[in-house]
Order: structure tokens, then sequence, then C-alpha cells
């Protein structure tokens, strides 16, 4: 892993306002960051998770300010939005102005804006716009994770996905693990009213509530991460109720995640009993890895009962057990 490693904000700023690419924490997961503007780097990212360059990317930026200089017709509905949750898990799909090139938007008429709420982030984010001059720079990041494989939650886990990929000018800037643990919320800005195109922390009834407006049906924007089999770690994921797990075999030597007080039948090996929906969201791809590292062919899975968060944790596990 010759990229170097760091628990200096400094450094990753540095090292992306010079046109690398820096392993960057957010509230949701790692991120693999490159200035959006910035062809070549962004080429890098792609290159370095193995994703089709028709995938479009997230841009990260520091204020709703930001915000106009790379979206055109942000409606109305989306301010309340920006200021409820904004620095936070919360995507937006906007029509791109010219400031969003091809290269990050996958070709596409729309651009993915978030501000993260991740303090580390801010702190990376702000020292690029000052090193560059910029206060509207947008630091492009996906998962850094390899493409189709779990987002990782740690800094660890992003070196496991692509470090052998990074040179000796890219950072991994380790600031502990991911407080939420999946992905942000993404909401489709291009219609009459919001759609939900990517479930997480901020729910749909958040969305209707800051909004006051009811959510479109499906999202007609293209958001090629969003097939099915995604976010699945190499062993087979077998989704059961807990009833099931009581009363039927389970495949002998497989993994168990399950929610606290859910007992563990003979012969699975336990690797997460998170106590609440949070915890749940913030152990599930942790608990994937290590089904994967203890070389576990199928990993079976009680999800969380509940709406809210729980909705976008079962979505992944979903995703993951359709691979
Ligand atoms: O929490 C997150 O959102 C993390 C952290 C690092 O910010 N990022 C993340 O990025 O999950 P990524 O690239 O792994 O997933 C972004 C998703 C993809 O499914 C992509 O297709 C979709 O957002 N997306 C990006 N730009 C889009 C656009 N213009 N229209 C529709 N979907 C878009
Ligand atoms: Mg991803």
């Amino acid at each position: 892993m010759p990229a170097m490693m760091t628990r200096d904000a400094r450094d990753a700023a540095r090292c992306i306002a010079a046109g690398h690419l820096a392993v960057i924490p957010t509230e949701t997961v790692y991120g693999l960051g490159a200035l959006a503007n910035d062809e070549h780097a962004v080429s890098r990212v792609f290159a370095t998770k193995g994703r089709p360059i028709d995938h479009p990317l997230i841009a990260h930026i520091l204020d709703a300010r930001a915000a106009q200089d790379w979206a055109d017709a942000i409606p109305e509905y989306a301010h309340p939005l920006m200021d409820a949750f904004w620095p936070g898990p919360l995507t937006l799909v906007c029509a791109r102005n010219n400031r969003a090139a091809d290269f990050i938007t996958g070709g596409q008429d729309t651009v993915a804006l978030r501000v993260p709420g991740s303090p580390v982030a801010r702190e990376v984010l702000a020292i690029v716009s000052e090193i560059t001059n910029d206060a509207s720079v947008a630091i492009a990041a996906p998962s850094a994770n390899r493409f189709g494989g779990v987002s990782p939650t740690t800094a660890q886990h992003a070196i496991e996905e692509i470090g052998d990929r990074l040179t000796t000018d890219d950072v991994v800037l380790d600031a502990g693990p991911c407080a939420i643990g999946i992905e942000s919320t993404i909401v489709d800005c291009t219609a009459d009213q919001p759609r939900i195109v990517r479930l997480g922390k901020v729910t749909a009834e958040d969305v209707e509530h800051a909004t006051g407006m009811q959510l479109g049906g499906s999202s007609q924007v293209r958001a090629p991460g969003m097939l099915a089999a995604h976010y699945s770690p190499r062993a087979s994921v077998l989704l059961v109720k807990e009833a099931q797990l009581q009363e039927q075999a389970m495949p002998s030597g497989a993994a168990l995640i399950a929610p606290y007080g859910v007992p563990t039948p003979p012969g699975l090996v336990r690797l997460s009993e998170p106590a609440t929906t949070e915890e749940y969201a913030a152990d599930l791809y942790r608990a994937f890895r290590e089904a994967d590292s203890l070389q576990l062919s199928t990993v079976v899975v009680v999800p969380p009962s509940g709406a809210g968060l729980a909705d976008a944790v079962r979505d992944r596990i979903t995703r993951a057990a359709h691979a």
C-alpha cells in the first residue's frame, strides 16, 4: 500500500488540490476523492474502482451556495431539503450547469450534489477551497470500494479494497469508523415532485415533512450504481425472518447478522448483534467484510424491523442478497 496514511485533513486536502486521489471519511462511508474539475484525477477514480465511466459521481461541496455553481434550475422544494439536511447524509440530483462536466456526470444532464456533515470531510473541503481559491470547489467522491463491492466504513476497509491501486502521491485519511455506515439518501430534484433514488438516514418521511410535498413515484433519473445486485460481499447473503431462523435448518457454519436479542442457532457464527437500527446500519458492512475475511460462504441476515433508517438498511441487505 504505497499511499500515505494520515490523520491530518490538511494532507488529504493538499493531495486532492494537487490533482491526486485521497481516501476521505464522511459521516456515511469512506469516499475516494478527486478534484471534480480535474479530468485526469477523476479518470483515475474510475480506474481505481473499476467503475464504468458512464456511472456518475457525487460532487461534495461546502454549502448550499456552492450548489448554485453546479446546478441549473434548482426547484423550490430543494431549498427546504438543503436547509434541513445539509450538512448531512443527503444527495440532491439536479439539472447540471456547465461546471459539471461529462466526466463526472457520466454524460447525463444532471449532477448529484452533497454537503457532507462529517467535520473532517468539511475540513478537507474548506482547505481545498482555500488552496484553489474557489468557494464552490467540489470533490468528486464515490464510495472507496471496488465496483459492485461493499462500501468501506473504516480507512482500513478502504485500503483492503483499493490500496493496491493507489500511488505514493495519494493519501488515505483515517478518522475512525463512519458514524452512519450506509450511503447517503439520494433525492431526484429534476421533476415537479421530489423522488427517492436511494434510501438512507434521511427518510422518505423526512423528505415529505421538510418539503410539505408528497413524494413522486419511482425516479426516472438513471442511477447506474443502484443495480439490484450491488453492495454485496463475496459470501452469498440469505435473508430470513427471525421465526425461520429458529424453525428451519440454516447452512451449517454460516455467518449470522441479527438484531440483539435474537438467539444464535447452534452451528452459526454470530458476527453482529446490533441493539438499535442505528447500530445495525453502522455495523452491517463491517460484518459483511468479516464474513468474507473468515471465508464463510453464506451470511444469514435477520433484518431490522420498523420504518425510517430500517427501510434503508433492508434496502442494502436486499440488494446484497440479490447478487
Ligand atoms: O454517502 C454517500 O453518498 C457516499 C459518500 C462517499 O459521500 N458516496 C457514494 O457514492 O455512495 P457512490 O458513487 O458510491 O454512489 C453514488 C450513487 C450511484 O448509484 C450513482 O449512480 C448515483 O449516486 N448518482 C450519481 N450522480 C447521479 C446523477 N446525476 N443522477 C442519478 N444518480 C446519480
Ligand atoms: Mg458506491
